[in-house]
């Protein structure tokens, strides 16, 4: 039985779950409306609402297992990459924990997790499979031969598709965060009545967002406040498409130069609509197996960090009181 503890960013995450995968609780207290009002996530304010909410949130979760501490053999916590002051709310908190019970700890990488989400639940994924990870911070596909590591094949060279999404967002006046809110209006919306631009940077497997950003900038101005309140919708529309094209695009190609027969996608991204419903199209034309994890397991949540710590070393009582939290990929 695992505890997994998860505060790496604006989402204060505990969840219990067994050594063959299935969640017995996933809570996630989210800060989101508290930061809505600067546009963003302050790193500052994250960490002490994360220092408030975890003890109720570890008791949410063991509630909800129906378990007690006594129950758990092992504690999870992410130890990167993320905003530090968060990180090492739950660092500290899963060490004490660990600590007063003598139990092995078990350092995860974040990112582990999102590669991994697929690997829970009755359905899971089994290696070999590739991973489209699309985050607020990150994205990136990856090769998983052994769902201990994985092999990045390509990254963003600028911003993060999650972040595209979001900037994009304030740009048309959303409230943060503007995923969601441009996966909602793009539904109203005409995708081919603004004309974005798609970059695919080199021949490879990498990804460049911010031109697609700028671009939307300059229309933005060149409409003026009025027209762009009246097309929100078609604004959001063509954006999200122009996102959503060089996602699948890029997925494709990795799928025909690895030959790879699974595909999972991961992270906050990949609760898009458009993006689930073209990825399910691009891998049935492929012949290829895709996971599409539950919304709940593509933003952050405590789950796909006890998910990832089932591939991980642990750590041993007294060693881990020295671990640190990384806020770069350790
Ligand atoms: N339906 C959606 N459509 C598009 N984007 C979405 C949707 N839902 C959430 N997002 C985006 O997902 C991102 C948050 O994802 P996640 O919580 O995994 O990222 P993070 O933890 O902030 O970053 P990282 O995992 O890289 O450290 C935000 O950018 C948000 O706008
Ligand atoms: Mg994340």
């Amino acid at each position: 039985m695992i505890l997994a503890i998860e505060t790496s960013c604006d989402d204060t995450c505990a969840a219990v779950v067994t050594g063959d995968a299935a969640i017995r609780s996933n809570v996630i207290a989210s800060q989101g409306l508290i930061h809505a009002r600067y546009g963003g996530v302050v790193p500052e304010i994250a960490s002490r609402h994360h220092l408030e909410l975890i003890d109720a949130v570890i008791d949410d979760a063991l509630e909800r297992a129906d378990v007690t501490l006594d129950d758990i053999d092992r504690i999870a916590v992410t130890r990167g990459p993320g905003l530090i002051g968060a990180l090492l709310v739950g660092v500290a908190v899963a060490k004490g924990l660990a600590a007063v019970r003598r139990l092995p700890l078990v350092p995860v990488d974040h990112l582990h997790g999102h590669v991994v989400a697929s690997t829970l639940g009755d359905n899971p994924i089994e290696p070999p499979f590739l991973c489209l990870v699309a985050s607020g911070g990150h994205t990136f596909l990856a090769s998983v031969e052994d769902a201990g590591t994985y092999e990045v094949l390509g990254q963003t060279l600028d911003d993060a598709a999650g972040e595209a999404f979001d900037k994009g967002g304030r740009l048309l006046g959303l409230p943060y965060p503007g995923g969601p809110e441009m996966d909602r209006l793009s539904k109203q919306g005409d995708a081919g009545a603004f004309d974005f631009p798609r970059s695919l940077p080199g021949d490879g497997l990498d990804f460049s967002f911010s031109g697609l950003k700028t671009a939307l900038l300059y229309r933005v101005r060149d409409i003026g406040e009025d027209e762009t309140t009246r097309r929100r919708a078609d604004l959001a529309a063509s954006y999200q498409r122009a996102i959503v094209d060089v996602l699948v695009t890029r997925a494709r190609l990795a799928i025909e130069r690895t030959g790879a027969r699974r595909f999972a996608i991961g992270g906050g991204v990949a609760a898009n609509s458009e993006l689930r419903e073209r990825i399910a199209g691009a891998c049935a034309e492929l012949g290829v197996d895709l996971w599409v994890p539950p919304i709940a397991l593509c933003t952050d949540n405590a789950a796909m960090i006890a998910a990832a710590s089932r591939f991980t070393a642990a750590l041993q009582y007294p060693e881990y009181l020295s671990l640190d939290a990384s806020a770069r990929v350790a």
